[in-house]
C-alpha cells in the first residue's frame, strides 16, 4: 500500500508548480490533492486543471477573497478537518502564498511531515506579504527543496542546511511540458495581427505596483509614452484596481483577461521583451530566453539578474520607458534551474518517509 501524500494548492502559480510533481507522483503515491480556492476565477484555477492534466481536487475549501488573516485562518481551519480525516503520512507545499503558510501552520502543529517546495528564496523586504510565508514556512518544514544555489545558501545561514536537498525548480519541468503540448492543447488563435510585429508583453499585479492607483497609472503612462505594442493579460486584483481608477484607453496596450498557460507561455516566447513584476514569470522568460524587466527594487532570483537576463526597476523610477527601451541581454546563458526536477524530488521523498 503506497503512503499518502496531501499536496496543498491555492494561487495560479502553484497549480503551474502542482502539474508536474502529481505526475511524478503517480505510481509511487497516494496523493490527495487540497484546492484552498485562494485563487477560483475559471481563468485564474480551472483552466491549468484541465490544461495541465491535473485531477480535480478532492477537497475545495473556498475561502475565496479576504483579508489576509481571515483568509489565512478560514484555509487553516479546513485543512485541519482535511488531515484529520485524511491522515497524510507526508504534506507537500508550494512557493510563498497565503496557501502555502496555512497549510504549513496546520501540518507542523498535527505533527506531520512537510516538504517545502521553493524553499530558501528571500527578497530580505519583510513589506512583502510572501516573503513573510516564505520565512515561516521554511523554518516549519521538515524537508526544504531549494530550487538554487542561492536559495541553499540562504537555508544554510538561517541554520536550516540539514533539512536541505538541492533539487532544481520544478518550474523547469512545467514549462518543458508546456512547450512538448502546445500545439494540442493551446486555446487561443493569437490575432494575427497582434503578432505580425514584435510585441513586448506585460503583468502586473503584486501590491506593491497595484494597490496604489498613482503607482499604477504611472507605470501605464510611461508605457503608453513607449508607444509599443504590449500584450497585457490581467491579473483579477489588477483588473480591479484599473476599471476604478484609469480612464485613459492607451492604442498600444492590448488588454486581455489572465491567459492559459499554454497561450501564456506561447506569447512569451515570441515576445521581445516581458515587463513584470511576478516570480514565476522571471524564472520562465530566462528559460524560453526572453529579456526580462522585472518592476522591484528586489528579487528571489538574483541569477537572473547576475547572469544579465533580469533587470530590476522601482516602479517608481522615472526611468522605466528608458530602462525598457535600452536593456539589451548576453548572447549566451547557463541553465540555472536543473532538468527532470519532479523525478528528483519523489526519488528524495521515497528516501524520507
Ligand atoms: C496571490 C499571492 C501572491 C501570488 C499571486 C499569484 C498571497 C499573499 N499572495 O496574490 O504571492 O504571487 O497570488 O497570482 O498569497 N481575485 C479574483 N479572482 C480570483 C482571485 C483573486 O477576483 O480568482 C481578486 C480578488 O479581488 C482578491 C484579489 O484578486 O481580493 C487578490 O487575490 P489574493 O489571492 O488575495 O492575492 P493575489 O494578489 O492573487
Ligand atoms: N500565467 C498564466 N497566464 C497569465 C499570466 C501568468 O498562465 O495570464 C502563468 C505564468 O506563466 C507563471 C505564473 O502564471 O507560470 C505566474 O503567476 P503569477 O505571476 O500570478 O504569480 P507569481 O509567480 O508572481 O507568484
Amino acid at each position: 500500500m503506497n503512503k499518502k501524500i496531501t499536496t496543498v494548492v491555492g494561487a495560479r502559480p502553484q497549480f503551474i508548480k502542482l502539474a508536474p510533481f502529481s505526475k511524478a507522483v503517480k505510481g509511487h503515491f497516494n496523493e490527495i490533492i487540497i484546492h484552498t480556492g485562494q485563487h477560483y476565477d475559471k481563468d485564474m484555477s480551472e483552466v491549468f486543471f484541465k490544461e495541465l492534466g491535473i485531477k480535480d481536487p478532492d477537497y475545495n475549501l473556498e475561502v475565496g477573497s479576504s483579508s489576509h488573516s481571515v483568509q489565512t485562518a478560514r484555509m487553516m481551519v479546513g485543512i485541519e478537518n482535511v488531515f484529520a480525516k485524511e491522515n497524510p503520512d507526508l504534506v507537500v507545499v508550494f512557493g510563498d502564498t497565503n496557501s502555502t503558510i496555512a497549510a504549513a501552520l496546520v501540518a507542523s502543529k498535527m505533527g506531520i511531515k512537510i516538504v517545502h517546495i521553493e524553499a530558501g528564496l528571500r527578497s530580505f523586504n519583510r513589506l512583502m506579504p510572501e516573503e513573510l510565508n516564505r520565512v515561516a514556512t521554511d523554518h516549519l518544514s521538515d524537508f526544504l527543496f531549494a530550487p538554487t544555489r542561492t536559495a541553499l545558501a540562504n537555508l544554510e545561514s538561517e541554520g536550516l542546511k540539514e533539512k536541505s536537498f538541492n533539487t532544481g525548480d520544478i518550474m523547469v519541468d512545467s514549462v518543458a511540458y508546456c512547450l512538448e503540448n502546445y500545439k494540442q492543447k493551446g486555446r487561443i488563435e493569437i490575432n494575427s495581427e497582434i503578432m505580425s510585429s514584435e510585441f513586448y508583453m506585460l503583468t502586473l499585479h503584486r501590491p506593491s505596483t497595484v494597490d496604489n492607483p498613482l503607482v499604477l497609472n504611472y507605470i501605464l503612462d510611461e508605457l503608453t509614452k513607449m508607444g509599443k505594442k504590449i500584450i497585457f493579460p490581467i491579473h483579477p486584483r489588477t483588473k480591479k484596481i484599473i476599471k476604478k481608477n484609469r480612464s485613459k484607453k492607451e492604442d498600444n496596450l492590448i488588454y486581455m483577461d489572465p491567459l492559459g498557460y499554454f497561450d501564456f507561455l506561447n506569447l512569451l516566447s515570441k515576445a521581445g521583451k516581458i515587463i513584470t513584476d511576478s516570480g514565476g514569470i522571471q524564472k520562465e522568460a530566462y528559460i524560453l530566453k526572453v529579456p526580462c524587466v522585472t518592476l522591484r527594487t528586489e528579487t528571489e532570483w538574483i541569477e537572473t539578474v547576475q547572469s544579465g537576463w533580469n533587470c530590476l526597476i522601482d516602479p517608481k523610477s522615472e526611468a522605466i520607458s528608458e530602462t525598457i527601451s535600452n536593456f539589451r541581454t548576453p548572447k549566451i546563458q547557463e541553465k540555472l534551474f536543473g532538468e527532470n526536477v519532479a523525478k528528483k524530488m519523489v526519488e528524495e521523498i521515497k528516501n524520507l518517509i
